[in-house]
């Protein structure tokens, strides 16, 4: 058979033409049935974002030529998920991991390079495992290089079956097992790195099992290690190649997740008070020696500058922009805003749509409202503003450089504060000189 598809242009550097002739099927088929959701069990996030779209973030690290996501139940979705990031390809119905990768075979049909296979509810791969991975099969110059590890309690997962000189020779899976395979505490991820052909031809001669009536991508390690070409590689880290089938399963995942997010953070120099009471989502970039204090969630995408104080008791919230220095303290929430250095956000406060000047005190019960029911409008607040506790911005509202608001002030719908204005009152209008006077 003639090659082609893998044509690399002469200026890609040697590492982008090694992954460049690596191609990777993610496979998301499966019913997810112990998840009861009506959400793919692939679409369900950790830390904000959805297990597939970690799998996705994982391959496209490593710049590879080609993705392809197997998708059946609940298909659309994945689909409008997935978009432009890979392509995606239809399994119905489900009829095993080895049928799954059956259905990219036109995508393959003239190429010969490697396929790494992944799946898609195992979203704690890492890149630089895949990488050893693709690696390690080219440096054998194996068929098949399976990624496995070892486990005390192995049940569930497809058993390594090793000859007397230690040679895989075939994956079992638990329920094909006899009882001396099933004391193999080797066992198998799912994540594995083929030779494009060599795994096609191989699948073909794959037969159901008898049991499932399923074609098993396992079975075709056995084909390919009679060969004598099937090797495996254990990764240190198992957790690494946890997949969810439950929801505990995903609060298991998501715990190890956040744990990963928090450590880069403190390798970064973030202060984590309380790592246990500290949620952070993926993409939240956090300056140094800010410190995160306790029950404190950041959604994120979210920046927050240098040397910021957050929480105890904050949430900041997707689309946030803080400076360096600022303080968002007890109760307050922040979501799609920006906030100017120095500022202080200190307590029991909503910023939705705002954009907060430098050097700005925010005062106690500060509510920017920013939805009309119908459309969210913004509340812009030059630097050196201050803000009397309890005010009420309706927005849209403007608030101009060093204007001052009273306590409980209700600022109007389409106001414009000019600089150095202090305005007061419910609703609020401009103050009037000597108005203790005149009162009086
Ligand atoms: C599989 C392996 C097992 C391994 C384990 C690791 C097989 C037969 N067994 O078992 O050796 O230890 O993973 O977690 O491969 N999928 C499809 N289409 C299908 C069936 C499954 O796309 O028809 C997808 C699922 O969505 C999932 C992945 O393939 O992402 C694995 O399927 P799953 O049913 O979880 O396989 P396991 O029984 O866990
Ligand atoms: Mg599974």
């Amino acid at each position: 058979m003639r090659c082609g598809g893998s044509h690399i242009s002469s200026r890609a550097t040697k590492q982008t033409k090694f992954f460049q002739q690596t191609a990777a099927v993610i496979l998301a088929a499966g019913a997810g049935t112990r998840m009861k959701s009506e959400l793919p069990k692939v679409l369900h996030p950790v830390c904000g974002v959805p297990m597939l779209g970690h799998v996705l973030s994982t391959v496209e690290a490593l710049g590879l030529r080609r993705k392809i996501v197997v998708a059946g139940h609940l298909i659309a979705q994945v689909h409008s998920y997935v978009d432009k990031r890979a392509e995606v390809v239809t399994q119905w119905p489900p009829r095993g991991t080895g049928h799954a990768l059956l259905q990219t075979r036109k995508q393959f049909r003239s190429y010969c390079g490697s396929v790494l296979v992944l799946c898609g509810d195992a979203p704690l791969i890492r890149s630089s495992s895949l990488e050893s991975l693709i690696r390690f099969r080219q440096a054998k110059a194996a068929s098949c290089a399976i990624l496995t590890f070892q486990l005390e309690h192995p049940t569930g997962y497809g058993r390594i079956v090793r000859d007397a000189r230690g040679r895989v020779t075939s994956i079992v899976e638990e329920l094909n097992a006899t009882a001396v395979e099933k004391a193999i505490r080797e066992v198998n991820s799912g994540v594995y790195c083929f030779d494009a052909q060599a795994l096609f031809k191989a699948l073909d001669r794959v037969k159901p099992d008898p049991i499932k009536k399923e074609i098993y991508l396992t079975d075709a390690i056995e084909i390919l290690a009679r060969e004598g070409r099937v090797e495996a590689i254990k990764t240190d880290r198992p957790e690494e190649t946890l997949g969810v089938n439950t929801r505990k399963d995903l609060a298991t995942v998501t715990r190890i997740k956040k744990q990963e997010i928090l450590d880069q953070l403190m390798a970064d120099g973030v202060t984590i008070v309380d790592a246990a009471t500290t949620f952070i989502g993926v993409g939240v970039k956090i300056g140094q020696d800010t410190v995160i204090h306790p029950n404190t969630v950041i959604d994120g995408p979210a920046v927050i500058g240098r040397k910021c104080s957050i929480g105890p008791f904050a949430r900041i919230r997707a689309g946030v922009k803080l400076g360096n220095e600022v303080t968002v303290g007890n109760f307050v929430e922040v979501v799609r805003s920006t906030v100017g250095d120095r500022t202080l956000v200190k307590h029991l406060t909503y910023l939705g749509d705002a954009e907060v000047g430098a050097d700005v005190n925010v005062g106690a019960g500060t509510i920017t409202a920013n939805f009309d029911g119908k459309n969210k409008h913004r509340t812009v607040i030059g630097n050196k503003v201050k803000v009397g506790s309890g005010t009420i911005f309706v927005a849209p509202v403007t608030v101009g450089q060093s204007a001052v608001t009273g306590a409980g002030a209700v600022i109007t719908r389409g106001t414009r504060v000019k600089p150095g204005q202090t305005f007061v009152g419910v609703p609020a209008k401009a103050a009037v000189k000597n108005l203790k006077k005149r009162v009086m």
